[in-house]
């Protein structure tokens, strides 16, 4: 059980495993797929800019419906201007969500440039007085994502993590490298040691959990209360029921080809039901990507959707990919 305290809503989850905020993946569908396997304490929404957010622009206000059934949901915003993030903050909590999250760590230049994001890391005043300001406005939970630093030479996560703390914060999530490795490398797990070391509130420890094994490994090497899961939640959904399973001693659920065809096959549906054609095709070949990974052809079919030019076709093949499959399956 985690305890998200020093609010006057606290929130409590178990177990205490995180979807990650991912940009253009986290939105609602996703969220309720990740949240009806189950094993998942928290789901959190892609970021959402604070100014857009407070200028009342209807592509952001779309994007952050959500639905009871998601509950415990984190909202994440970003911007740079502190007045602006105590508003969206407001907004966030109106909205119903259950935790705000500020990031601290995106370290793309768009965001990055807006002096957003992981560029906070490099004035920790303005930091400071961002999450003073936005914990002012609300009575639910404020965390923060942040990563290691800047760059090898501004590993500063240990004087963020303590603005943080005496700043009245109820966690922090760290992804373990700094914002100039974006993706490469290993992320280092022992600052998320050390940094749990430093602080009595949560610490949240985030990157390269790829297998359920990961996620109880990190809880080992380095004390963190929580485990935050993105990119591998993409490929295997079934990874936080798996957590769960492998934390409380019991086996490791294995979907079987069934259970893929009709995970793949209700996303894809509630997708179309909702996206306009274009964006839905968009989508769908991204997921099918990740979604087919390791499976037997599942190249075929990848390369087959990029020449499918609407949604039901593309439907009618990912289920006649899935026949197939069975088909073989029971042969065998
Ligand atoms: C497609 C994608 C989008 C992301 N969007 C966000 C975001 O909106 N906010 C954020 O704090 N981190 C974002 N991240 C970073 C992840 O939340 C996470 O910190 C990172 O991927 C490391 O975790 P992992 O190794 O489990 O993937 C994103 C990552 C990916 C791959």
């Amino acid at each position: 059980m985690l305890r998200f305290a020093e609010a006057s809503k606290p929130v409590e989850f178990d177990p205490p495993l995180l979807l990650a905020p991912m940009a253009g993946v986290t939105d609602r569908d996703f969220r309720l797929l990740i949240r009806r396997i189950g094993g998942v304490g928290v789901v959190t929404m892609e970021f959402i800019s604070s100014r857009a957010l407070v200028g009342g622009h209807r592509a952001v206000t779309d994007l952050m419906h959500f639905s009871e059934e998601e509950r415990p949901l984190a909202i994440q915003i970003y911007g740079s201007d502190v007045e602006t993030m105590a508003e969206a903050a407001e907004i966030v909590e109106e909205l119903g969500a259950d935790i705000c999250d500020i990031n601290m760590g995106c370290p793309a230049n768009k965001v990055l440039k807006g002096c957003a994001g992981a560029a906070l890391m490099g004035d920790l005043r303005l930091a400071e007085r961002m999450i003073i300001a936005v914990k002012k406005r609300l009575t639910i939970p404020l965390t923060v994502k942040f990563r290691i630093g800047l760059d090898e030479t501004r590993r500063n996560y240990l004087e963020l993590g303590k603005v943080c703390e005496a700043s009245g914060v109820s966690a922090v999530a760290m992804h373990g490298r700094t914002a100039k490795q974006m993706f490469s490398g290993k992320a280092d797990w022992s600052a998320i040691a050390r940094l749990k070391e430093t602080l009595a509130v949560p610490v949240i420890g985030n990157g390269d959990i790829r297998e359920p094994e990961d996620a109880l490994r990190m809880m080992a090497e380095t004390g963190c209360d929580g485990v935050m899961v993105a990119r591998a939640a993409t490929k295997n959904p079934w990874i936080f029921r798996q957590t769960e399973a492998l934390m409380s001693g019991g086996e490791v659920p294995m979907p079987t080809i069934g259970d893929r065809r009709d995970l793949i096959l209700s996303h894809f549906r509630m997708v179309a039901r909702r996206e306009s054609s274009r964006f839905a095709l968009h989508k769908l070949r991204k997921f099918t990507g990740w979604y087919t990974h390791g499976l037997p052809h599942g190249r075929k079919l990848r390369q087959r959707i990029n020449s499918l030019a609407d949604v039901p076709t593309f439907l009618a093949a990912v289920e006649e990919f899935f026949e197939e499959l069975l088909e073989r399956e029971r042969a065998a």
